[in-house]
């Protein structure tokens, strides 16, 4: 379990004062200028010794992204935080920026200063209100302290710019981010060229989740080593896990990365509802994984290369707890139902094949399908699976891959169950009007 001494977020539960005079006595904005002295290079190595993993769900190498942005081009270099949080079961980024903005706003001017960019846009999810004019008001006592801005205290001018969505899940996908941001429909780009070439108004761009820019300050304080020595090789130092569902306590906390499932459930929630023996399944890393076994869940740990040997994964570490009473078949379809309406529709895979797996996932919940249908669907959702342009199509096809791996037999007895009612009512079941023609 996480140490008090080790946390990041102090104020994650904002007990305490949220502004700059609060967030300077727990910490934030002391040692900045050093680290800037330091160098753009000293700062970038120190982050890629930390071990620091993306924290928007993909688990990419932060310093080694922050590494690619080129050191010496004519063009303005941006960083782009992703403040979009719209994954399902997630709820962790929301309280950064309304709890603990400063460490959001310094990493920012770290993190840009690192990439040297003098400009940074933090695009906020479209239902984010309060949070935005948190954010806002954070960054200008920013820089009524002379903290950002022109001339500042650092000694590197930079300009930071909240910009708010409109409420569309594919605008947190980084290249759709950038359209909607340049004032367009937030569609995805095909990739490449990746932002770091070609990103925002097609100069360089790096775009990294909230988490990931707000703990790096701490890392430069504490020190690489530290960060890299909490939880596990590879999947390291510590991480904002949100948990929703059936546990008795719901919660966003702050635990050490590769914490055991069951032991962040029992310590944080109050365990599972009615007891560990009620659990049904869960999914780990908000809603766009496949969903894990109960026995899987008894042993594993929370880490992105643990989940991703389960055939499942860590990403946002929106964890979602499903209990005996769930119906486990509707649960997916009304999941399916969210990225059938969330698809943008430029790739025909992810466009029909999100409604398409939205209309039979509905159907078996009924009953009202073919047991042979169950091949079929898993059979299209790897059609989608991998053949769409950005990360969406995967993101609707593993929680119903997750069922069908799992639940095969709970879908096959309602199908039984459907038949033999209708068989009882008398009523012509499909298999039958199948057989007559
Ligand atoms: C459909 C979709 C939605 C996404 N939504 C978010 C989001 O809300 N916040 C986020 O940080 N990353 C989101 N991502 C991941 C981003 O594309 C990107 O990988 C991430 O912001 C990079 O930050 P990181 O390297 O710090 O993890 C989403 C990806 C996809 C495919
Ligand atoms: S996968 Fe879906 S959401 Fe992503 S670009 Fe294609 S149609 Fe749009």
């Amino acid at each position: 379990m996480l140490q008090d001494k080790d946390r990041i977020f102090l104020n994650l539960y904002g007990q305490h004062d949220w502004g700059l005079k609060g967030a300077r006595s727990r910490g934030a904005w002391h040692g900045t200028k050093e680290f800037i002295d330091k160098g753009h290079d000293w700062i970038i190595n120190e982050v890629k010794s930390s071990g620091l993993r993306g924290r928007g769900g993909a688990g990419f190498p932060t310093g080694l992204k922050w590494s690619f942005m080129p050191k010496e081009d004519p063009r303005p270099s941006f960083l782009v935080i992703n403040a979009d949080e719209s994954e399902p079961g997630t709820c962790k980024d929301r309280e950064i920026l309304r709890h603990d903005p400063h460490l959001l706003v310094e990493g920012a001017l770290l993190a840009s200063f690192a990439m040297r960019a003098h400009v940074c846009y933090i695009y906020a999810r479209g239902e984010f209100i309060h949070e935005r004019e948190r954010l806002q008001a954070a960054i200008d006592q920013a820089y009524e302290a002379r903290l950002i801005g022109k001339n500042n205290v650092h000694g590197w001018d930079f300009e930071c710019y909240v910009a708010h969505g409109a409420g569309a899940y594919i605008c947190g996908e980084e290249t759709a981010l950038l359209e909607s941001l340049e004032g367009k429909k937030g569609q995805p780009r095909l990739k490449p060229p990746f932002p770091a070439n070609c990103g925002l108004y097609g100069a360089p761009t790096t775009v990294n989740n909230v988490e990931s820019i707000a703990v790096a300050p701490d890392i430069l304080r504490r020190g690489a080593a530290w960060f890299n020595g909490l939880g596990k090789p590879n999947n390291v130092g510590t991480k904002l896990f949100c948990i929703s569902g059936h546990v008795e306590r719901p919660c966003t906390v702050e635990e050490e990365m590769g914490i055991p499932l069951r032991e962040l459930l029992d310590k944080h929630c109050g365990g599972v509802r009615g007891g560990w023996d009620n659990l049904l399944t869960v999914i780990p890393g908000g809603s766009s994984v496949r969903c894990l076994r109960t026995d899987v869940c008894a042993d594993i740990t929370m880490d992105f290369d643990a989940l991703g040997k389960e055939g499942s994964g860590l990403g946002t570490a929106g964890v979602i707890v499903m209990d005996k009473s769930t119906d486990i078949i509707k649960a997916i379809a009304r999941l399916a139902y969210f990225y059938k309406h969330e698809s943008c529709g430029q790739c025909t895979p992810c466009r029909e094949g999100t409604g398409w797996m939205w209309r039979v996932l509905t159907r078996m919940a009924e009953g009202r399908a073919e047991k042979r249908e169950i091949d079929m669907l898993f059979e299209v959702s790897k059609q989608v699976e991998g053949h769409t342009i950005c990360a969406l199509g995967d993101a609707a096809a593993w929680p119903v891959q997750g069922l069908i791996n799992n639940f095969r037999h709970v879908i096959e007895a309602r199908i039984d169950q459907y038949s033999a009612r209708a068989a009882s009512d008398g009523a012509v079941t499909s298999k039958q009007v199948e057989a007559a023609h």
